[in-house]
């Protein structure tokens, strides 16, 4: 599980240690491993990724070579720590897509040391080494990968964790934001903080969107007015972090999510409006 708070700290409590993670930060509790989660500042609000396919890996880095993008130095593994507790434990776990739950007469957080290679951790976004164009043309979204879960085809993964961070923009003779597009992934974005620069509204932080596989999207009128009209000089985009798990799978929504007060019923009406180009 893959967890990206939003609002709000978490405190990760596993078998392998302690990991305090917060907005800015996104953390990784391999399946199979036990941890309660602390919410140390009341409440907390964020995105959990659950992933079923092989494990997320740093991407093949290619041309870029033996540096880039997120690199192995900066995911830290947990703080050694654990408790020596008896009493009635609640122990809950997942399996084939239910959760059952036995009650343990200690803690299950109590070993006190361990190796290994499936461990937990967290990484700091703003330690991501962003790559972009210094030419021309708006890049595949896979330059931002941060980790991958890949499938048995190339370029389909079975999830990729891309984030959209903090990062100069010198374009020429480029339309800069993402433009429409439909493809074989399907796209779930979220926003940690900011604005994303191909929504002008409508996607706040905490919220989320889906475009399944063949789904055509892209900027809303505003955003491709504003790109269209700019002069093209350096640009920063700053204050600002969002992210996409993007999947060879559809995503289908809860439930919950499409019975939800919150559901923008009208999102499509984003792409109304755009005058027909004027051909000379
Ligand atoms: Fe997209």
């Amino acid at each position: 599980m893959l967890f990206l708070p939003q609002q709000g700290r978490l405190t990760l409590l596993t078998e392998m240690g302690r990991i305090d993670v917060g907005p800015g930060q996104v953390a990784l509790v391999p399946r199979g491993v036990r941890f309660r989660a602390l919410l140390p500042d009341g409440q907390a609000r964020g995105y959990v990724a659950e992933n079923h396919g092989s494990l997320f890996r740093l991407p093949d880095l290619g041309p870029i070579g033996s540096n880039g993008l997120a690199n192995a130095r900066d995911f830290a593994t947990p703080t050694a720590a654990f408790e020596d507790v008896d009493g009635p434990f609640e122990l809950i776990q997942k399996y084939l897509g239910r959760l059952w739950t036995t009650t343990l007469e200690h803690s299950p957080l109590d070993v006190v040391a361990w190796h290994g290679n499936l461990v937990p951790w967290r990484y700091d976004l703003s330690r991501f080494n962003t790559i972009g164009t210094v030419s021309f043309d708006h890049p595949d979204p896979s330059i931002f990968t941060v980790l991958t879960s890949p499938s048995d085809i190339p370029g389909r993964a079975n999830a990729d964790f891309v984030i959209f961070p903090p990062r100069w923009m010198v374009a020429e003779d480029t339309f800069r934001p993402p433009w429409f597009h439909r493809n074989v992934m399907s796209e779930c974005m979220g926003l940690i903080e900011g604005a994303y620069d191909a929504k002008a509204d409508g996607f706040a932080p905490g919220a989320m969107s889906v475009h399944n596989l063949m789904a055509g999207h892209g900027p809303d009128v505003a955003s491709w007015r504003a790109a269209s009209e700019a002069e093209l000089k350096p640009h920063k985009i700053e204050g600002t972090m969002a992210f996409m798990v993007e999947s060879c799978w559809p995503f289908r929504p809860t439930e919950y999510a499409l019975s939800c007060e919150a559901l923008q019923k009208d999102y499509d009406a984003a792409w109304g409006g755009f005058p027909k180009a004027q051909l000379p």
